[in-house]
């Protein structure tokens, strides 16, 4: 690893999750009751699946999954850089809590002590996985999962990029370019941080382009993971369909389902229209 760079990108998430702790969860779409329901049904899966007793959150932010987690597995750990994110993280509840702050790369976790280990929305804020996933290896004891999600689409951003800015576009798709390619503009507009420093804070996004499936699952079985199993999440238009305005809650969420089990009917061809990648990998 270059050492110099890593710092650079830790230092980078630092600064930019410093200044956004206080209101990180007022302003990502993912703590929507909609995905939180979704990432509960996953994780209540998974943690029955595993029996799970032990879990370890990988870059737990304000607590995101461990807030749905704790009503039912019984001891969870949260590693995070920055303490500002980890302060807000509500260890009340059923479960016992513990949090580290700490690299993910160099988390010294206990050997096979784990029975799931995740990483939400994270993955992407590394300038290299491979360490991050010799430590969720390392953590989880054989036949451990270690489920992964929300993390950009090397297929879907590669398209939304080579797409002009300002082109003549439907507004679903204008809205994606700013999105994917533009960001960082928008959150030195809105919260004054350096566009130079987002960019670096989600270095596995701005720099390398997202995720490819089969680079990850090499990556995966070189630190330790047998069976690896990908999903694809978010697919281009959906937001229009989930928040149609004048149609019935419930239709509107069939009618997203139904696109959606087209869409996954027709991968891998349909690949570059879904905008997130996740996985679930199990311990050799
Ligand atoms: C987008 S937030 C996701 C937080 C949470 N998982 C969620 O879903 O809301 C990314 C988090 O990764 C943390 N982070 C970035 N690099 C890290 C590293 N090398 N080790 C540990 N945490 C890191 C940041 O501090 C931030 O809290």
């Amino acid at each position: 690893m270059t050492t110099a760079k890593n710092d650079q990108v830790i230092a980078a998430n630092i600064a930019v999750h410093s200044r956004l702790a206080a209101i990180y969860e007022k302003t990502e779409p993912h703590f929507r009751p909609e995905n939180v329901r979704f990432v509960e049904g996953r994780l209540r899966e998974l943690a029955a699946r595993t029996q799970a007793t032990r879990m370890l959150d990988l870059g737990c932010g304000t607590g995101f999954v461990i807030r749905i987690a704790k009503h039912f597995v019984p001891e969870i750990h949260g590693v995070d850089v920055t303490a500002a994110m980890l302060e807000q993280v509500d260890r009340t509840g059923p479960s016992h809590i513990t949090l580290h702050q700490h690299d993910t790369g160099t988390f010294p976790a206990e050997a096979g002590t784990f029975d799931l280990v995740t990483a939400y929305s994270f993955l992407h804020h590394l300038y290299e996985v491979e360490p991050t996933l010799k430590t969720a290896a390392r953590a989880l004891r054989s036949g451990g999962c270690f489920y992964a999600d929300l993390d950009p689409n090397f297929y879907f951003w590669q398209q939304v990029e080579s797409l002009e800015r300002g082109g003549n576009y439907a507004p679903v798709l204008r809205r994606e370019i700013e999105a994917v390619a533009y960001k960082d503009e928008e959150m030195q507009r809105t919260y004054g941080i350096d566009a130079e420093t987002f960019s670096h804070a989600e270095y596995g996004k701005d720099f390398l382009g997202g995720f490819r499936e089969e680079v990850l699952r090499e990556q995966l079985q070189r630190a330790g993971f047998g069976q690896v199993d990908f999903h694809y999440y978010w697919f281009l238009g959906q937001a229009a369909l989930v928040n149609a305005p004048g149609v019935a809650s419930d239709v509107r969420q069939s009618n997203a389902a139904m696109v959606d089990e087209t869409l996954k009917a027709a991968l891998p061809l349909s690949r570059p229209l879904y905008k997130y990648v996740g996985f679930t990998a199990i311990k050799a």
